[in-house]
């Protein structure tokens, strides 16, 4: 190994509402990994405000580095790489990881690693078990995409299908405000639904017998409006229970079957989840009863690694590194809308 992949490196997100640092060694192992949450700030606005986050996140980014040093154990001078997300996410939020960490590879005078949030997503689920990557189909469900990957290699993704309209956690949120249930509504709807009756509502499956991979929840949105606004008002703890289980059990349904169509296309047998909505147990339990009727490996991010965190960006950089990616140039920019097949 040479000197200058012993070190440690250090990764930042900043994508959205959460401001994380991690560190990591050569081998992908995550020495620390810390996240400071803004749900609070935002939970009265009922989603993400922009100018707020990025103005919290360039409050708290360099405290949060310091602590994460502390932590580690680790001074400036065992820091060898410095990696932050580039994309898909809020501008003015990309920015501030962005910059940051372009100064302290600048300052440093090491290698910089830009790096795809939902990359970082794609192969959390093998922050746990190392760096060689293998060819496996990939459900990646998040806040802000719903997707099927087939993955052949780090760097080497092909989109198999993506939602048309929301993404799955996008449905959980929208559902959860018509619910008045605290924001994000996806962690709400998943405690609710655990003791309700998932059969009492009968909503849409939609696009589950389309021939694609491709997916569609507004429909499934719209029909739980519908739905809520025939009940009485106030909703009872039971119509709650029994919303929150039946939008759950058609989202989880859609998600299992279309990604078992895919694997079986692929002739894959391993199969990965992850993002936020992988957090989920019903989805979980769906996926892990999946595996085991078809044989097939199952590997789930670990649950502390679903939602955002900045462990997946040290991890997807220490793979690209692994994998003989180059390290990306100081003037590479941030893209809002960076996708899966533009960043390698
Ligand atoms: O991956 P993530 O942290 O952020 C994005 O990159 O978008 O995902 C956040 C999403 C939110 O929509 C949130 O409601 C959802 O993940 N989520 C869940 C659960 N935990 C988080 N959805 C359903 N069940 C959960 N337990
Ligand atoms: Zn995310």
């Amino acid at each position: 190994m040479d000197k200058s992949s012993a070190g440690l490196l250090l990764a930042i997100e900043t994508s959205c509402d959460e401001t994380a640092v991690a560190l990591c060694d050569s081998q992908g192992r995550i020495v620390c990994s810390q996240i400071a949450s803004q749900i609070a700030l935002h939970a009265p606005y009922g989603g993400v405000v922009p100018e707020l986050a990025s103005r919290n996140h360039n409050i708290v980014l360099k405290p949060l580095i310091a602590s994460s040093l502390e932590e580690a154990k680790a001074s400036w001078g065992s820091i060898t790489a410095i990696a932050a997300t580039s994309g898909p996410g809020l501008s003015s939020s990309l920015l501030i990881g962005d910059t940051t960490a372009k100064a302290i590879a600048a300052g440093l005078g090491c290698p910089f690693f830009s790096i795809n949030h939902m990359e970082g997503h794609l192969l959390s689920p093998f922050i746990e078990s190392g760096l060689e990557i293998p060819r496996h189909v990939a459900l990646v469900v998040s806040g802000g995409h719903t997707l099927l990957v087939q993955v052949n290699g780090v760097g080497d993704y092909k989109i198999l299908g993506t939602t048309k309209d929301d993404a799955a956690g996008e449905a959980f949120d929208k559902v959860g405000k018509m619910l008045e249930l605290p924001y994000p509504g996806g962690p709400e709807i998943s405690k609710w639904a655990e003791n309700g009756d998932e059969e009492r509502f009968d909503f849409p499956r939609s696009m589950i017998d389309s021939g694609d991979h491709d997916f569609s929840f507004s429909g499934l949105k719209t029909a739980a409006r519908y739905t809520i606004e025939k009940l009485p008002e106030p909703l009872s703890e039971t119509d709650l229970h029994d919303l929150c289980a039946s939008f759950e059990a058609a989202v989880v349904e859609v998600l299992t079957k279309k990604l078992d169509t895919a694997v079986q296309e692929s002739g894959e047998e391993f199969i990965a989840i992850s993002g936020g909505v992988s957090c989920n147990t019903a989805l979980r339990r769906s996926c892990q009863k999946l595996a085991e009727d078809r044989n097939w490996r199952l590997q789930m991010a670990s649950p502390e690694f679903t939602t955002d965190n900045a462990a997946m960006i040290a991890f997807a950089a220490a793979a690209r590194r692994y994998a003989g990616v180059a390290e990306s140039p100081l003037n590479t920019d941030i893209d809002p809308n960076l996708t899966l097949g533009n960043s390698a």
